[in-house]
């Protein structure tokens, strides 16, 4: 109790150093005065019934009633004989994560996901781990949201990342880019409308790149062509596919000469697919 009490005195001096100190400050003192009275004996039978936990339940400061435990990402009792911020729910773990301060921050521990490892879920849909498959379950009971397996779904690639519409002068460079998640593992290819062949073909002043990321089951890949040409101008598509299905995303590519006369207009009949010309 004296500690809990000179803690609390602390926090009061300390006033703005602590990130969120009213909400701090609350607790506390509702959790000083639960303590102060110190624990009556457990009734359970008088315990209110706590709804919508999506973190799931823990039992109170005094061991006795249920309440809604923390989610991911909030804020946490490092010491399990405190009682100010409560207790993490399942699957998660209270840490003190100092790597990401801002200057003059103290750190605050947080409630954090033990698991690491995507999961699918029976509505067809990939969780990256289990603390986002069991909110989602439980803030939508309904659905009755089962595991399917372990491993994210098997399904067609999503582009998450698609090539963007650009224009430059001819002699400069330019790059698409196209990230896709996948699993299966998805391949990319890149085409030009008009043009049979995968590119780079046999160009010289085209190449391909491929990466794995920047997330867990992305794969990344850059397109460019150094020293456009206004030949060069058109359509480009991005092809993501697995063993389930292909999918694709396709960007514009327009090349002006130096020195001519060129007005730049939106296409607005166009959509996203960028700037028009008008010489
Ligand atoms: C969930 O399960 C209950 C009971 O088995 C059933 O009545 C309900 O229709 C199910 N809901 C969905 C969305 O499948
Ligand atoms: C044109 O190319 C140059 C370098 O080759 C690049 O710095 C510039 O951002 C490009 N312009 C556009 C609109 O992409």
């Amino acid at each position: 109790m004296l500690s809990l009490l000179s803690l609390h005195w602390a926090s009061l001096q300390l006033g703005q150093a602590f990130p969120s100190t009213s909400d701090y400050l609350q607790r506390g003192w509702q959790r000083l005065l639960e303590e102060g009275e110190g624990c009556a004996e457990c009734q359970p039978e008088e315990c209110p019934a706590p709804r919508g936990c999506l973190a799931g339940t823990v039992r109170d400061a005094c061991d006795c009633c249920w309440e809604c435990a923390n989610l991911e990402g909030q804020i946490c009792d490092l010491d399990n004989t405190n009682h100010f911020y409560g207790k993490c729910g399942e699957h998660l773990e209270c840490r003190l994560d100092a790597g990401d301060l801002r200057h003059g921050e103290v750190p605050e521990p947080q409630c954090v996901c033990l698991s690491h490892l995507a999961l699918c879920g029976s509505d067809g849909k990939t969780y990256t781990q289990i603390c986002r498959f069991l909110e989602a379950a439980r803030a939508h009971p309904d659905a009755n949201l089962t595991m399917a397996h372990e491993g994210p779904c098997e399904s067609e690639p999503q582009i998450t990342s698609p090539p963007y519409d650009t224009w430059n002068i001819t002699g400069q460079d330019v790059i698409f880019g196209c990230e896709v998640f996948a699993y299966p593992m998805a391949s990319i290819e890149w085409r030009k409308d008009g043009m049979e062949m995968l590119l780079p073909g046999d160009d010289p002043h085209i190449s391909v790149q491929f990466r794995g990321g920047p997330q867990k089951y992305e794969v990344t890949g850059w397109l460019q062509i150094q020293g456009v040409r206004v030949t060069d101008e058109g359509t480009y598509r991005c092809f993501a596919r697995n063993s389930v299905g292909e999918v694709v995303a396709l960007a514009s590519l327009t090349v002006f000469t130096p020195g001519e006369h060129h007005v730049l207009v939106p296409t607005l009949s166009q959509g996203q697919r960028g700037l028009g010309r008008v010489d």
